[in-house]
């Protein structure tokens, strides 16, 4: 349960996102893997990727850490199902504030974990098919 603290800090979607998670838990068979830690707090962001054709087809996120960092792995797993690698790669953590409505600023770190393991879980995938990290053939 969050401590008093939290609820005063947070607006009712990032409560809502903490509260009620979406996409918690690990996907079987993932295609890519993410596991980042922030070195200033201690927390834990994993997100897994189920990827289809160069599309993020379904993510998972395992979060240990505060109610903003839960809220923001919730949001940004919301946030890439659909997107192309190449969007996602491209994904910011300002994405995560603004879909939020907005984080503490002493809570921003925490959205940042969220694009990191975001990141970390692409670049796993491009690791394991080295074939999307190549240029398109040009025409002509
Ligand atoms: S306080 Fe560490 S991620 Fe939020």
């Amino acid at each position: 349960m969050p401590n008093e603290k939290e609820y005063t800090l947070y607006n009712e979607k990032v409560m809502d996102h903490f509260m009620n998670p979406r996409n918690m838990g690990d996907l079987p068979a993932a295609d890519g893997v993410g596991e980042v830690g922030a070195a200033a707090c201690g927390d834990i962001m994993k997100i897994s990727l189920k990827i289809e054709d160069g599309r993020i087809k379904d993510a998972r996120f395992k979060t240990f850490g505060c109610g903003s960092a839960i809220a923001s792995s919730s949001m940004a797993t919301e946030l890439i199902k659909g997107r192309t690698v190449e969007e996602a790669m491209h994904f910011s953590n300002q994405e995560v504030v603004d879909a939020l409505g907005g984080l503490p600023p002493v809570k921003i770190h925490c959205s940042v974990l969220a694009e990191e393991a975001l990141k970390a879980a692409l670049d796993d995938y491009v690791k394991k098919h080295p074939e999307v990290a190549e240029p398109a053939p040009t025409k002509g």
